[in-house]
């Protein structure tokens, strides 16, 4: 999946700007710098990015920190789901994972450290007005709390080895991933203060997207694509996941697949009719397109 070029680069100058001011005197500040700039797609920062360039285009940088404040969640949860407790896997983008690099005890460490920095990062923002922050923050909390992905990698886990309904599935997988992208879009139009039919496609659009960027996972990691991921791709089938393809099969997943990515870009289309930019919003249609896997 390729990333709009120049959102991307503003994106990525930012973080590493910041990271500049992580010196721990512990190696905790190079576990987390070692996660956060391993090479992630950065897709859920620029996501947010994105849609408020096309809400408002005066008001990118008022994004940032949120950004990546979404960014460390995310980077956390993938050091955690990667521990020998959780999915056991040791390599992650084509390098060691966090875990295998620096120990447990310190990929575990940093994991708390991304988590607990995101709410500074958020509530320290020079550049939003106090009740922004503090809806952003609630909002945060919710979507990676103990009723968003904390509880959709909780479900994940107690899934396995078991029988579930396409229902059961798909709720964990939007809590898992969805939750995260959908603090995307709602951060978005907070930070822009859009109207509340925005909002409302906003989360539609958000909802759906994650949706399909959970069974694309599941998908890719089935069908082996990616040259990166050999070491991972035995790991759903080993711990007995619950995942589209399993539960449906190939083809069905993958036609689900599709679905649920024509109501991301139908949902994405009413988006651009109340924006400001809507070119801005070509890269997320790219993206659907990208997901589009083909058997
Ligand atoms: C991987 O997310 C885990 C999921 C929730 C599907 P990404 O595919 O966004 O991971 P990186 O950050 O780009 O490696
Ligand atoms: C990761 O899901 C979801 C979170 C970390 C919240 P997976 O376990 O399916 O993703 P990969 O395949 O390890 O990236
Ligand atoms: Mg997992
Ligand atoms: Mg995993």
């Amino acid at each position: 999946m390729n990333v709009d070029g120049s959102l991307k680069e503003y994106f990525e100058h930012a973080l590493s700007s910041l990271m500049k001011n992580y010196e721990t005197e512990s190696s905790l500040s190079d576990a987390m710098r070692y996660a956060l700039e391993s090479g992630g797609k950065r897709i859920r920062p620029l996501l947010l990015l994105s849609i408020l360039k096309a809400l408002d285009s005066v008001s990118l940088d008022r994004g940032l920190r949120t950004a990546m404040a979404l960014e460390f969640i995310h980077t956390y949860s993938l050091i955690h789901d990667d521990l020998p407790a959780m999915d056991d896997d040791a390599v992650r983008r084509g390098r060691a994972s966090s875990h295998v690099k620096f120990g447990e005890a310190l990929a575990i460490l940093s994991g708390d450290a991304l988590l607990t920095e995101a709410f500074g990062l958020i509530a320290d923002d020079p550049k939003l007005p106090a009740t922004v922050r503090l809806d952003l923050i609630a909002d945060l909390s919710r979507a990676s709390g103990a009723f968003g992905m904390v509880e959709g990698q909780a479900l994940d886990i107690e899934g396995e080895n078991r029988a579930l309904t396409l229902n059961q599935l798909q709720d964990i997988h939007s809590r898992k991933t969805g939750a995260l992208f959908l603090f995307a879009g709602r951060a978005a139009g907070m930070i822009a203060n859009a109207d509340s039919k925005v909002r409302e496609n906003l989360e539609v659009f958000a909802q759906f997207f994650g949706l399909a960027f959970q069974i694309h996972n599941d998908l890719k990691n089935r069908l082996q694509i990616g040259q990166e991921d050999q070491a991972r791709f035995q790991s759903d089938i080993e711990h007995h996941k619950a995942t589209y393809p399993a539960i449906l099969g190939l083809e069905a997943a993958v036609d689900e697949l599709y679905q649920v990515l024509d109501s991301a870009q139908a949902s994405l289309n009413q988006l651009k009719q109340s924006s400001q930019d809507p070119r801005s919003l070509d890269q997320i249609s790219v993206w659907i397109d990208q997901l589009r896997i083909k058997l």
